[in-house]
This record gives C-alpha cells, sequence and structure tokens, in this order.
C-alpha cells in the first residue's frame, strides 16, 4: 500500500512538470499494434478498443472539422484502473478509427476524470483567437490526497485547450473554474452552447443530483439550478449526464432529454443509464416523467454521452461497453474494454409516453457484406466459421411465445436471446455463453427488458456480434440489450427456434476496423 503510495506521488510530481505545457506527443507505432495487439483473443474487430491497457467512460466527444473525436478515461500503466488520463482516437466515420498520443495528464491539480469537448468557435474564452478558435475540454480534477486525508473536496471542475485540432493541449492557469467545498462526489462535466441565452450550459453531478451552471467564457461559472434528488432510480451514485434537445420523431415538437448514468442500481444489476425527457429552459431542467426509464437494460453500456458538434436532429452516443461489477476482472490480457458501437438517438412517443431509441449509426452498413455462404439447413439452424464478427437481421412474424435465438459452439456454449412471453420480456442469457467465472455477478441472472411493442405489427430484431460483446435492438431500438460475452471458442451455429416464422433473415459479416491502417 505504502509502495503504491510513493508511487504515486513520484508519478504525479513527474506530471506536475507537465503542467501548463502542452504534453509531449507519443506515437504509437500503429503497424506493429495491428501485428501485435488487435487480434488478441477477445479483442472486438469492429468496436473501438485503445491500442493496449485500461479504459473506461467515453469522453470529450466532438465533431469538428470533419474529424469525430472519442477521448476517453485512459490508465496506461496497467490493465486495472489507475490515475486517470485522456486518450484519444479519430475518426471521418465513427467506425474506423486512428489512435493519437494522450492528451491529457494527471497534474498537481489531480487525476483527469471524465468530461465533454467544445469548439469555442467564437473564442469567447480568449483561450484562442477568432482565426484559429480553441478547442475546449471541461473535465474532473480527481485529487487522490484528498480523497485519502477523508476530504470532501477532492473533485473539481477544470479545463483545457488545443489550438492544433486536439493533437497537444495546455491545462488553463485558472484552474480549477468550478471549486468545490464539501460535496463528495461532484463530477463529470458535459457542457454545450445554448442558443436561446447565449451562453455555455454545464451539467454535472452531485452524488444523488444533477447540477446546471452557465457561463460566458468557459471559465466563469454561475450556479443555475439542480435536478433529480426526488426523481428516477437512487440506487448508486449518479454520474455522467448529459443534456440535450431532441425533437419528437415524425412532429414538431422538441423535449429535452437528460441521460444520467448511475452505479450501482442498474435493473439488471450494477452500471446502467437511465433517462429523463422534459424542458429545459436555459436555466433549469424539469419533468413530469414519473417512472425510471433505462436506455440499454444489457448490463454493458455505461457512462454514454453524445457528440457535441452536430445539428441537434443527429444526437450520437457512445458508451463503455462494461460494468463496474466486473470491469477489472474480465479475461482480457494487453487491454480492457471497448466502446459501444456508436448509436444514433432518436426520441419516440407510444402509449407509455416518450421514449428514447437507440441503433447503430448506418455508417455501419459501409462495413457489412451479406454472406452467401450460410446455408439454411433446417428449422433455421445456421452454420458459419465464427458468427462472432457478424451482424443478424431478421423478422419475426406472429407468435413471439418461446422465440429464442441460441448460439453456440463445439464445446457447447450456449448464448440464448428471446422472448419471455408468460413475462413480456426480451432477455439475453449468457450463464453458458463461455467464460463466465471471473466474477460471479457475471453470470448471476439472464438480463431482461420489458417489450415495448405495438400490437399486431411484425418485431424485428438486429444482433450485432463482435469479439466479446453483443447488442441487441428490438424494432430499430426501441428495446436495447448490450452485453459483453466470452465463448472460449467462436459460435459456430445459430439455431432460431419458436412457434413464430421468421421473415427476411440477413446474415452479414463485419469488416475488422484495424485493417490497412
Ligand atoms: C464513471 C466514472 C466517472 C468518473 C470516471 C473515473 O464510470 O466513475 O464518474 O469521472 O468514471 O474514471
Amino acid at each position: 500500500m505504502r509502495f503504491f503510495f510513493l508511487l504515486f506521488t513520484a508519478m504525479l510530481l513527474v506530471n506536475c512538470k507537465k503542467e501548463s505545457k502542452p504534453t509531449t506527443p507519443q506515437a504509437f507505432d500503429v503497424n506493429k499494434i495491428v501485428e501485435d495487439r488487435f487480434r488478441e483473443s477477445y479483442r472486438p474487430q469492429y468496436h473501438f478498443t485503445p491500442p493496449e491497457k485500461w479504459m473506461n467512460d467515453p469522453n470529450g466527444l466532438l465533431f469538428h472539422n470533419g474529424t469525430y473525436h472519442l477521448f476517453y478515461q485512459y490508465y496506461p500503466e496497467d490493465i486495472v484502473w489507475g490515475p486517470m488520463h485522456w486518450g484519444h482516437a479519430i475518426s471521418t466515420d465513427l467506425i474506423r478509427w486512428e489512435h493519437k498520443p494522450i492528451a491529457l495528464y494527471p497534474d498537481e491539480l489531480g487525476l483527469i476524470f471524465s468530461g465533454s469537448a467544445v469548439m469555442d468557435t467564437a473564442n469567447t474564452s480568449g483561450l484562442g483567437s477568432l482565426e484559429n478558435p480553441p478547442m475546449v475540454a471541461i473535465f474532473t480534477y480527481h485529487l487522490m490526497e484528498g480523497e485519502k486525508a477523508g476530504r470532501k473536496d477532492f473533485q473539481t471542475q477544470g479545463i483545457a485547450y488545443s489550438l492544433d485540432e486536439g493533437d497537444t493541449w495546455t491545462k488553463y492557469k485558472g484552474n480549477p473554474v468550478i471549486g468545490n467545498k464539501d460535496i463528495k462526489d461532484f463530477r463529470d462535466p458535459k457542457v454545450m452552447w445554448h442558443q436561446p441565452s447565449e451562453l455555455w450550459i454545464l451539467t454535472l453531478v452531485a452524488g444523488d443530483h444533477a447540477k446546471m451552471y452557465s457561463s460566458p467564457n468557459l471559465t466563469d461559472w454561475t450556479h443555475l439550478s439542480d435536478f433529480g434528488k426526488d426523481k428516477g432510480a437512487h440506487g448508486g451514485v449518479w454520474e455522467c449526464p448529459d443534456l440535450f434537445p431532441l425533437t419528437i420523431e415524425g412532429t414538431d415538437e422538441t423535449k429535452w432529454v437528460l441521460l444520467i448514468s448511475i452505479n450501482p442500481g442498474a435493473p439488471n444489476g450494477g452500471s446502467g443509464t437511465q433517462y429523463f425527457v422534459g424542458e429545459f429552459d436555459g436555466e433549469r431542467f424539469t419533468t413530469t416523467q414519473e417512472e425510471t426509464k433505462w436506455l440499454d437494460y444489457g448490463t454493458d453500456n455505461y457512462a454514454g454521452v453524445t457528440y457535441n458538434g452536430l445539428s441537434d436532429s443527429e444526437r450520437i452516443f457512445i458508451g463503455w461497453m462494461s460494468n463496474w461489477n466486473y470491469a477489472r476482472d474480465t479475461p482480457t490480457e494487453n487491454w480492457r474494454s471497448a466502446m459501444t458501437l456508436p448509436r444514433k438517438l432518436t426520441l419516440k412517443k407510444n402509449k407509455q409516453g416518450y421514449y428514447l431509441n437507440n441503433f447503430p449509426i448506418n455508417t455501419i452498413n459501409n462495413y457489412t457484406e451479406l454472406i452467401t455462404d450460410v446455408i439454411d439447413q433446417s428449422n433455421h439452424t445456421y452454420t458459419n466459421d465464427s458468427f462472432n464478427q457478424h451482424r443478424i437481421d431478421f423478422t419475426i412474424d406472429g407468435d413471439l411465445d418461446s422465440f429464442k435465438v441460441d448460439f453456440s459452439n463445439e464445446l457447447d456454449e450456449h448464448l440464448l436471446i428471446g422472448f419471455n412471453a408468460t413475462k413480456n420480456q426480451f432477455y439475453i442469457d449468457r450463464r453458458e455463453s463461455g467464460i463466465v467465472d471471473f466474477e460471479p455477478r457475471f453470470a448471476e441472472k439472464s438480463h431482461v427488458a420489458p417489450a415495448i411493442l405495438d400490437s399486431g405489427t411484425d418485431v424485428s430484431l438486429s444482433l450485432f456480434m463482435d469479439a466479446s460483446s453483443i447488442e441487441m435492438f428490438v424494432n430499430g431500438g426501441s428495446v436495447v440489450l448490450t452485453d459483453q460475452i466470452f465463448p472460449t471458442s467462436p459460435y459456430t451455429e445459430m439455431s432460431i427456434q419458436g412457434k413464430a416464422s421468421i421473415k427476411d433473415i440477413s446474415i452479414s459479416e463485419v469488416s475488422r476496423i484495424w485493417e490497412g491502417q
């Protein structure tokens, strides 16, 4: 323990020297990485993963100048959580990524926890110029010494800026920009430009509620309001908020959506993301929503937030595909954790009220190829060398009762996906899916999601399976389950069972995104 404390202090001292200076780019040898790194067992082939070591939340999602930036919580020394940095990657289409040097290092104010990024196009902060406006990252400083000393003021909000498209960063000299006297959990600022008030609006979380702030310049912040002490799920601490407007599909009506991740307290255990649909008047978020709504019922979609820099009709979300219950125990060796596929969020209304639909962005279609070597043997049983890099879409016509998809391999491992008519629930059951015993909660139970179905219509299912994940979307994303899986060998058989007839099945191979980089 003492050794780690000394090591940590030494690291902080080393990192202090980096304060207020652009960080030194450390180029990854991408060719070497392709050879050595991206083919290990369980390495996702079309989901984002860091080149090596530990990753958690997506941070600073920003589209600028034709480039999507993805920063992420990163510990470059180990495959378990440690002193947090911001890793960085860029993409022109959100599917194929280029790894960049680490963007933000810890300094004497603390580790760099989750946050967001904006383009300060009008140079309101004065940190750049109108000709070369700054990209500004807003994040939480977590001061380990403060936490260890039992203080409550160890999380504050800081900013850093880049004048070269996110390649190098300088910490703001006046940090922290939002101080903290006594709120133990005080973190994860998400900033957006609010046109009606011509101010920046920042939402962060403080344990059991969200706090909103405004600023004309990203450096001076005024507290506006609080939301949520008496709303939604409170089985754990609130984390990673995101507030944005969304127009209800097919109407002119715009609502505001507030995403709140919560850990623990998710419907199937551990970490999950709830959301509220309501109004935001520039100061205060309000909602009449009574019930708790969840973005994804799988256990592996956490801390997700949406892109800044896109038009309001294009709300794209990325989540961390893991769960704090077992994130540090999963059976990978050189790296840990992946992101979900980027998903488009749409707001819909049905008899149960407003709900948030999420489905992978269309760009994924550029990476899929319909395969012809799958033979329909009998009774909807399909075989393939590996279903673990595939997308499968089909429609279920008629009685959903006892509908089930069974993916299996020669070791008799089974991943089950289906519908329970008695309970009106979809499920993913990974209890016999492969390696499951690294942490008891990983395979504790089947994961269930209440069905939101319009009666009398066919039900469509889209499954995206990668080396260590399955993402399941019912009816284009009205019900979603995302789960990690670790089959000992790839699934080679897919059998679709039940009373209903299966229509329009298409099975596509998804390309490997690391090829040829
Ligand atoms: C969410 C979270 C955030 C925090 C970060 C630390 O997974 O706990 O609240 O900023 O991870 O890595």
